[in-house]
């Protein structure tokens, strides 16, 4: 092996690696959609991140043989691959589960709640930080700030937003989550997709989803408000000659 094979995390080393129960392979369709990706940008590499995305649409993590297949077609080394999947959280080194649940655990959120919303459906769920149920239905992980502190404290689902949570409802969501009851996040389309539908709109492969719903709501949009109604305007960018 050589070095640049040396890939030493959960996404395994080339020719040892096995893919877990009920995972489904790789196929030709996936390649050719791997190709598409690599159309749209002028330096191939570049496609790297959406391709990522796109593996784990299929089989719900990054596995070895998608970090094969990328660096086949974009003529990396494995090692480069698995350098970039495992630097983004987004990326997943186990198979996530159907709905991934990430509570924001940073300061605001943690303060107004986050912190005993995690530990709750930590109990609830039998499962600590990226870890998935038996069940695969869910995998919760704990957030840095989700840029949505207004609504603090927030849980994500799939990178939906749910909103001025409580243990309570938390609890209530991944609970119908898990029973296949209808969910629809706070603000964003009017129904939950899973972790692989939500990795093919990152790859690239839109669901027309993306403009349904409240985008921004009235706490995000409050300061602005207030501004128009001050009649106040942001700064005007310095002169570029000035500059
Ligand atoms: S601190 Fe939780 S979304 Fe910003």
């Amino acid at each position: 092996m050589s070095g640049s094979d040396k890939i030493t995390t959960d996404l395994g080393m080339p020719g040892t690696a096995t893919v877990p129960a009920g995972v489904p392979p790789l196929t030709e369709q996936t390649r050719r959609e791997a190709r598409e990706i690599i159309t749209r940008y002028p330096q191939p590499r570049s496609a790297l991140l959406p391709m990522l995305h796109l593996v784990q649409s299929v089989q719900g993590y990054v596995s070895p043989d998608g970090i094969s297949l990328c660096a086949e077609e974009l003529g990396l080394t494995k090692a480069e691959v698995g350098a970039v999947a495992t630097f983004y959280t987004q990326y997943r080194r186990r198979p996530a589960g159907e709905y991934h649940v990430g509570v924001c655990t940073n300061t605001l959120c943690a303060v107004l709640g986050g912190d005993e919303i995690f530990r709750q459906l930590k109990d609830h769920l039998g499962v600590g930080h990226n870890e998935t149920t038996e069940d695969g239905t869910i995998s919760l992980e704990h957030l840095e700030c989700n840029a949505a502190c207004d609504y603090a404290p927030v849980v994500m689902v799939n990178w939906e937003f749910y909103d001025d949570q409580t243990p309570a409802s938390a609890r209530d969501l991944v609970d119908k989550l898990r029973s296949g009851q209808p969910v629809a996040p706070t603000r964003g389309p009017d129904r939950q997709c899973t972790f692989k539908e939500m990795s093919r709109v990152l790859a690239g492969f839109p669901d027309d989803l993306a403009t349904q719903g409240v985008q921004a709501g009235p706490a995000t949009l409050a300061g602005l408000q207030l501004a128009q109604q001050r009649g106040e305007t942001a700064p005007a960018y310095p002169d570029e000659e000035k500059s």
